[in-house]
């Protein structure tokens, strides 16, 4: 149980870094969701006292604060109503495809906007409740843009940071959001405003000098009341080393090997691992392979495609659409091209534990990424992270904000279909030396720049924000009687 009012350092997230189990017998458990946030976090959640608030998933459930594994887990309930108009709606059918260059087009509707405004609220106050005074609220992502100010409103006496984890756009896209303002607003409730690239803090800023109208310079905004806020960049990046451990562990090993043997030990293993989402480029990544066999490029017999397709968001429609189209081309593709036993893509709609991911990655020899926009992109670091024989090419488009780190893989636009052709092919046929000088440098990145040094890197200088001081009240004067 957190007390109120204890925590030094307190993680806000639409999630909580735990998924519910319910076991054979019917007890719930809660286990360690796999991603490399919650495991960054976790040693400095330790020393500060940290609380972490997040949505447990499911609906219409209290449940009280509780310790899990040594992290205290305040969770914020929503209503049935609420993950329709708060989460499937406001955050993932308007911000999402607003945010990723309106590869959809994003639906506006003004109750999701009220519903997205409520919830942002009641996370607000809880971390309100749980924080030390002066300690430091770390808020997380597109879901709670409207946290920061409203928690500032309730506790001046805190350091805010936020962090997007998707990519935040230029004016040009963002002026659409007919609550464009008060997003703005409600983000420079933050000491700092974090994003992955230095385009998104610029379009920030931008924006803020623009719709607002603060004083800004380079990246620094003045509010009127004299406040600083630093809009900067802090690409997000993985555990390095423990996933390099866990891909050289004899299991993964044997895994490796499995994997390819029951796909009939081809030359050659393509994969492409994604949550299915229509920003990831599924569609034309596999459209690209399919021409490369049927024009006698690759063969069936010697060569694979390996598609992990992740379920998400499936009440929202547009994700409903477009698995309807994958299922359709990967079915026409494997039924016009495949033979007995060897389908041109091995398509698997399905999440993975992170020891089956590993032996994916090292199984693969080529590693295909071509969203059409994505933040950071974290599976093209896991796989150069399990490449620890520096082998393995990765295939990469520029629109993901990984490009701008791993500038040695081929890089594609995947809205250039021949294009990425070119650069697959490319890729199978290189020399292995090449491969090895292309695989060195990422993985010297993906090891120097990894997931420990960004949280800490954020902390630090959130740690560094003076405090302000409360405004100086002037006497009023006294008037001669
Ligand atoms: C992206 C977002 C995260 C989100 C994740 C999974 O990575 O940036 O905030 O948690 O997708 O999506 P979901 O809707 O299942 O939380």
């Amino acid at each position: 149980m957190t007390a109120s009012g204890s925590a030094d350092l307190v993680i806000v997230a639409n999630r909580l870094p735990v998924d519910r189990v319910v076991d054979t017998d019917g007890t719930l458990r809660w286990r360690r969701s796999p991603g490399g946030l919650v495991s960054a976090l976790e040693p400095v959640m330790r020393v500060h006292q940290g609380a972490w608030i997040g949505w447990p998933g499911g609906t219409d459930e209290e449940l009280e604060p509780f310790v899990e594994d040594g992290l205290q887990l305040v969770p914020v309930t929503l209503s049935a109503r609420e993950v329709e108009e708060f989460y499937e709606g406001f955050s993932n059918a308007t911000l999402w495809p607003l945010y990723h260059d309106v590869v959809a087009k994003p639906l506006f509707k003004r109750e999701w906007w009220e519903a997205y405004k409520r919830v942002n609220q009641r996370f607000a106050e809880r971390a309100a409740e749980v924080a030390a005074p002066g300690a430091m609220v770390w808020v997380h992502d597109y879901q709670m843009q409207l946290v920061p100010q409203m928690l500032r409103d309730l506790r001046p006496d805190l350091k805010i940071g936020f962090f997007l984890h998707i990519p935040f756009p230029p004016a040009e896209l963002f002026n659409q959001l007919p609550w464009r303002r008060q997003v703005l607003e409600g983000l420079l409730g933050a000491d700092i405003v974090g994003f992955h690239l230095p385009g998104g803090a610029q379009n920030f800023v931008r924006l803020v000098r623009t719709r607002v109208g603060h004083k800004t310079h380079r990246d620094l905004i003045t509010l009127p009341d004299g406040r600083p806020v630093r809009a900067g960049a802090y690409p997000i990046s993985i555990d390095a080393s423990d996933f390099e451990d866990l891909a050289r562990s004899p299991e993964v090993t044997r895994r490796a090997e499995a994997i390819r043997k029951a796909l009939g030990n081809p030359k050659r293993v393509l994969l492409g691992v994604d949550r299915l989402d229509y920003t990831k480029g599924i569609y034309p990544r596999l459209r690209a392979y399919a021409e490369l066999v049927a024009d006698g490029t690759f063969d069936v017999e010697a060569t694979v495609f390996v598609q992990v397709a992740t379920p998400s968001r499936e009440r929202v429609d547009e994700y409903r659409r477009m698995r309807d189209e994958i299922d359709m081309l990967v079915g026409r593709v494997n039924g016009d091209l495949g033979r007995i036993g060897r389908p041109a893509i091995s398509y698997l709609h399905s999440s993975y534990p992170r020891e089956e991911m590993a032996a994916l990655y090292r199984a693969a020899d080529i590693m295909v990424v071509t969203p059409y926009r994505d933040g950071m992109n974290l599976v093209c670091k896991e796989y150069v992270a399990c490449r620890y024989d520096n082998d393995g090419a990765l295939v990469l488009s520029e629109f993901a904000g990984a490009a701008h780190e791993l500038s040695q893989a081929w890089l594609v636009n995947p809205y250039d279909i021949n294009g990425m052709k070119a650069a697959i092919v490319e890729a199978a046929t290189a020399d292995p030396k090449e491969i090895t000088r292309r695989m060195k440098a990422m993985r010297k990145t993906v090891s120097e720049h990894d997931v420990d040094r960004w949280a800490t890197g954020f902390l630090d200088e959130l740690d560094a924000v003076k405090p302000m001081k409360p405004p100086i009240r002037r006497r009023p004067r006294r008037t001669a009687g």
